[in-house]
């Protein structure tokens, strides 16, 4: 039986209620797909701050390099948020996927049927969406030359200025394309990519190394360019026209958010970060949000969902995987709901309030019902 090494970052906010959740979740299931799982907690984030200074300590960053998966609940809040401080959670994530060099963040927007009317959005414009986001995550104006001190004063006239440099070199595009190439040949065979090639000179290279490697190793795979604020619009106009869509660290950050809004809520989308081996590290798109956190109302859907990404991608359980999907699927099929989502239900549907544990206990409960 094979036994997996899992590194838990609960990190901050909502994030332990919704790791906890997950490692239930994983836990429960292990047994029954054949495999063990061992699973280490470090710190990582506004916590790692409090206890150590650093927002990723080296003893996180090591643990998480030996492990086959990383599975992150959130980072940040409103006590490490002031602009002047010179740490914040933020960089703990950051180095933490530059650390590992997980440069391609995995984001699929799927809605879920029960859940429809949870989007701002008209129901038939969201009909049949079901899309791969997928973002450059180590590279961009995130890592690029910057003024460290924060902000600047100019020699002439001593006017403060602050700067930070989008560069992206020719492989770092070329491998994340290929990643978004290989999903799409698995989908519809078609690819969207996006950058701001009318004005930017990085995004001109992203376009040229693009069109390269799609020729040269893609023939099969249909490829189509977007300016990013075109691509906004288009996101909510008509987003069931997309599959696969690849793009730099900005764009893709600020995109993601606007597609998870599809999907009604933050609360139900996961992620994947992955490298070039298989582990990689997964977490809810959500945030942490510190308003709701410690109350036992977090949605740990999108967390447990991520769990199954990392079955999917980092341990190669493809039927455990699913089973997580479904089961996730089922819970919203019987109306169990997390605050975030009560108001919504079908019309003939009866729903039912939960907090975080009772979701995962259901999920779990769903979980022992179906076949392995
Ligand atoms: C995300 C987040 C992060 C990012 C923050 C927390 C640094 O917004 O994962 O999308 O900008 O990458
Ligand atoms: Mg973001």
């Amino acid at each position: 039986m094979p036994t997996y090494n899992i590194v838990l970052l609960p990190g901050d906010g909502i994030g332990p209620e919704v790791v906890h959740e997950t490692r239930l979740v994983l836990e429960d299931l292990a047994p029954a797909f054949g495999f063990n799982i061992q699973f280490e907690t470090h710190l990582l984030g506004g916590c790692a701050i409090d206890a150590t200074g650093h927002p990723l300590p080296d003893e996180t960053l090591a643990a998480c390099r030996a492990a086959d998966a990383v599975l992150l609940g959130a980072v940040g809040g409103p006590k490490w948020s002031d602009p002047a401080a010179s740490v914040r959670p933020e960089q703990g994530l950051l180095g933490l996927r530059k650390g590992l060099g997980l440069y391609a963040n995995l984001r699929p927007i799927k809605i879920f049927p029960q859940l429809i009317d949870a989007s701002s959005l008209k129901p038939e414009v969201l009909a049949g969406v079901d899309m791969l986001v997928v973002r450059e995550l180590t590279g961009g104006v995130y890592f690029g030359p910057r003024s460290e001190a924060g902000e600047q004063r100019s020699e002439v006239g001593g006017q403060r200025s602050a700067y930070d440099t989008m560069v992206y070199s020719a492989e770092e595009v070329a491998r994340v394309v290929r990643v978004a190439a290989r999903a799409a040949r698995q989908r519809s065979g078609r690819l969207v990519s996006v950058d701001k090639a009318n004005v930017l000179a990085s995004s001109r290279l992203w376009r040229t190394v693009t069109t390269q490697v799609m020729a040269e190793e893609f023939p099969d795979v249909e490829l189509e360019h977007q300016l990013v604020d075109a691509m906004a619009m288009h996101l909510i106009r008509r987003p069931a026209d997309f599959d696969v869509i690849v793009s730099g660290n900005l764009f893709g950050d600020i995109l993601t958010d606007e597609a998870a809004m599809l999907a009604g809520s933050m609360g139900m989308l996961p992620s994947a970060s992955l490298g070039s081996g298989p582990a990689g590290l997964f977490e809810p798109i959500h945030g942490s949000a510190p308003d709701i956190a410690g109350q036992g109302v977090a949605n740990p859907l999108a967390a447990i969902l991520s769990a199954a990404m990392l079955l999917r991608h980092s341990l190669g359980q493809e039927s455990a995987a699913r089973a997580i999907e479904q089961a996730v699927e089922r819970a919203l099929q019987a109306g169990y709901r997390t605050p975030d989502l009560a108001s919504v239900a079908a019309p003939d549907q009866t729903i039912e309030v939960v907090g975080t544990q009772a979701m995962g206990a259901v999920v779990r409960e769903y979980l022992r019902s179906i076949p392995n």
